[in-house]
């Protein structure tokens, strides 16, 4: 038993209209990486939460170190040792970066306790070298992207010093493979400290490359525990879905038509210095880049989101101005943001409503709605992507973060533009609900629409994209086509701007 650090006994939490936690038994040993696997809404952050006193656990036992223990706070879990990484990111946006690391242990010196700021950036500077990031202590948190803030709060946790117990909730979900790696380092460092780590990924291969252990959560109930080296990738989807699935996606040979969109020459600020594109009716093109190669920011210029200094971007042929997302959306542009808290979803409105909303009201067309057909709607794109839902009305904050980017994804599946732009679309989604986006994506590439992608995911590029772009610093670095798109070309393209 000495080597239990958490011990979890017929743990059951109720939310309205659904049982996120069924009896569910876990056990973490002391220096382990232990995997926990589960479709989207299986309840692994609730699990989570429970362990970090976010949510009461509804009943049950919570032994730490053998002892039984209450964990009624944030700040008992903290007490206890227990850190965690969310799922949904909790930096506060108009602190700085150090700010932020240091947020409830700010340096202070003097009688007056004030606080030392020379000492909280140079505390924050130490930390951020050893990361090698491009953003600075001074930075403030809300300027920054998804991904140097998700670095953000993986940095403030590891440097907590009492730290006993680690949670990552899909922490690489919005890294790309060089920020994987440099996580994965720190992993295995806490991991020989002794420090224990509960790993949550919809990424099968991260599984078998970091954690000792693995536990699959199914509706709410613990379906399986045991050693990665015992068990397979085939065996855990199994296990997660219930049923078999191929994991390879085959791609369907697609016709290409005429070019629908077309970019030359675009510039903007230092972030993109020279993209020209073309995209074609019934193609799906790639887009990869790493943090900072300006990848985000073409899909915003695109959409109206962010203004461009200097281009053209043609659809059909005819120049169009993008100055506003309702210009893009007039232009048949649509668009899946990389962050759904910020621009994605309206967080009260219901399912239904989100799920309807990019048709209809917020392109500000006056209309009558016809409820009937917009809950036939609705419900189908929830039958179709499995979104896991007490009902149509729930709020759409309410549901598990896989299931709320389900929504955001119906609702521009929904929207019938010509040219979608998906930043990260299968981003936290499992493994059975990428397979049927990705069938989706290609019905509406048949069905005479064209897919811009722009994904940190390679095995999703190569399975789904015709044709891959690699950007470096701002520029396209090259692109790839049939054969050459593979993890090495796409990789040495982004990293060192050459083949
Ligand atoms: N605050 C909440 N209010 C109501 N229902 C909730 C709340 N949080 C979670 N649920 C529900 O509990 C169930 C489990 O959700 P949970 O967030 O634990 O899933 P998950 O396994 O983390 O899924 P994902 O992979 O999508 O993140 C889901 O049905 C979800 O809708
Ligand atoms: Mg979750």
């Amino acid at each position: 038993m000495t080597n239990t650090v958490i011990e979890l006994h017929g743990i059951v939490k109720d939310f309205p209209g659904v049982r996120a936690l069924d009896h569910v038994d876990f056990t973490l040993r002391k220096g382990e990486v232990h995997a926990l696997l589960g479709e989207n809404g299986a309840g692994k952050s609730t699990l989570i939460k429970i362990l970090t006193g976010v949510h009461p656990r509804g009943s049950g036992d919570i032994r730490i170190d053998g002892t039984a223990v209450d964990i009624e706070s944030p700040r008992r879990a903290r007490a206890f040792g227990i850190g965690a990484i969310y799922q949904e990111q909790y930096l506060c946006p108009d602190l700085s970066v150090a700010e932020n690391i240091f947020a409830n242990r700010l340096p202070r010196s003097g009688i007056l306790r004030r606080v030392s700021w020379r000492r909280l950036h140079r505390m924050a500077e130490e930390l951020l070298a050893a990361w090698n990031v491009d953003f600075s202590a001074r930075d403030r948190a809300g300027d920054l992207d998804v991904p140097q803030r998700q670095i953000i709060e993986i940095i403030k946790a590891v440097s907590e010093s009492t730290l006993k117990v680690l949670i990552l909730d899909e922490p690489t979900a919005a890294l790309n493979d060089e920020e994987k790696g440099r996580l994965f380092g720190i992993i295995r460092q806490l991991r020989e400290r002794g420090i224990s780590i509960i790993y949550i990924s919809h990424r099968l291969n991260e599984v078998f490359e970091i954690s000792d252990s693995v536990t699959v959560l199914r509706d709410g109930r613990n379906v399986g525990t045991c050693a990665v080296s015992d068990t397979s990738k085939a065996e855990l989807i199994k296990l997660m879905i219930g049923r078999d699935l191929a994991e390879m996606f085959p791609k369907r040979a697609i016709a290409h038509g005429a070019t629908i969109l077309e970019v030359r020459g675009l510039r903007r600020g230092a972030v993109i210095k020279d993209v020209s594109l073309s995209l074609h009716v019934g193609e799906i093109l790639g887009v990869y880049g790493l943090l900072g190669s300006g990848t985000v920011e073409v899909g915003r210029c695109l959409f109206g989101v962010l203004s461009p200094d200097a281009g053209q971007i043609l659809v059909d042929g005819k120049p169009v101005s993008l100055s506003q997302v309702p210009d893009a959306v007039a232009a048949g542009i649509g668009f899946v943001p990389e962050d759904r808290k910020v621009d994605g979803i309206i967080d009260l409105l219901s399912v239904r409503q989100n799920l309807t909303l990019a048709g209809i009201g917020s392109l500000g067309r006056m209309g009558f709605l016809n409820r009937k057909t917009e809950e036939a709607r609705s419900r189908s794109w929830v039958e179709r992507l499995a979104i896991k839902t007490p009902s149509l009305e729930t709020p759409t904050a309410s549901l598990s973060g896989g299931n709320q980017q389900k929504v955001v994804i119906g609702k521009w599946l929904d929207s019938k533009s010509r040219i979608l732009i998906l930043n990260e679309p299968t981003h936290g989604v499992d493994v059975g609900a990428k397979v049927e986006i990705y069938t989706i994506v290609e019905d509406i590439c048949a069905a005479g629409a064209a897919v811009l992608m722009i994904s940190s995911e390679i095995p999703e590029l190569t399975a789904l994209c015709d044709r891959v772009l690699v950007m470096y610093q701002g520029r396209v670095a090259g692109e790839l086509a049939g054969h050459d798109i593979t993890q090495e070309n796409i990789l040495s393209l982004a990293m060192r701007g050459e083949r």
